[in-house]
């Protein structure tokens, strides 16, 4: 795993943004796997106005969202397809067709799962996460198999608790939908991003410790092209 550590989160979000930028140039077409919630938050308000400065383009970029929340209203501001459309989708160019997401409130959600596989297909060139604070990656929770693909995920209570971040009422989700560990290790490409003095445990768990099932995130040590990328308060440890 290649680690990048910036020295303040103003550096780390325009270097993230830089690269993701020349991503895009490189391969205009990229298929890439985003997650919601707070860490890509400022990156993402960042691609926006790249964007707008017509320094990017999505048109034929495809986007996948990483997972989402079970049991919430469809326009409740927590799920995490509304967290990428206003984050993120609001402030660029992709075409909505170019934007898969987990509709949690299919009736059938096997066959929700096996569409969402069958859209992924070949896989992502590029995959962003975030880092949960028991080390999950999306909904991949602590002792996710590592060969696991699209699927439904009894949260644990830490993420049940982190959730409430996102919400602006106590109904917290138990149970979501997410992309599994399978896609996420063959993704081309992986950040793993990490802001904030509350991740440095986390991070450095995932990067010293052994690769395990009960840290998720460390899996990506065998990861052949995965970055950790941080900013120097998540970085204290490493
Ligand atoms: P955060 O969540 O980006 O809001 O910190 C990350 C996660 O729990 O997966």
């Amino acid at each position: 795993m290649n680690l990048l550590r910036f020295d303040s989160e103003e550096a780390w979000v325009s270097a993230v943004a830089s690269l993701w930028r020349d991503r895009l140039r490189a391969n205009p077409h990229l298929r890439i796997c985003l997650p919601s919630g707070n860490t890509p938050k400022r990156i993402f308000a960042e691609m926006g106005r790249a964007v707008a400065a017509g320094w990017a383009t999505f048109q034929h970029a495809e986007v996948f969202a990483l997972d989402d929340y079970g049991g919430l209203a469809p326009d409740d501001q927590g799920r995490c397809v509304n967290m990428l459309r206003r984050l993120l989708l609001a402030h660029i160019d992709l075409p909505q067709y170019r934007f898969h997401f987990i509709d949690t409130d299919a009736p059938d959600l096997d066959q929700l799962c096996r569409d969402y596989d069958a859209a992924i297909g070949a896989g992502f060139d590029l995959t962003l996460l975030g880092i949960g604070l028991n080390g999950h990656l999306g909904l991949n929770e602590p002792g996710t198999s590592p060969d696991s693909t699209t699927h439904r995920v009894r949260m644990h209570e830490s993420t049940i608790k982190a959730s409430a971040g996102y919400l602006t009422h106590a109904n917290l989700p138990t149970w979501g939908v997410g992309v599994g560990l399978k896609h996420l290790l063959g993704s081309k490409e992986v950040w793993l991003l990490a802001n904030g003095a509350a991740k440095a445990d986390i991070v450095q768990r995932l990067l010293k410790g052994p690769a395990e099932v009960s840290v998720p995130a460390s899996l990506m040590q065998r990861h052949p092209n995965c970055f950790l990328m941080v900013d120097a308060a998540a970085g204290a440890l490493v």
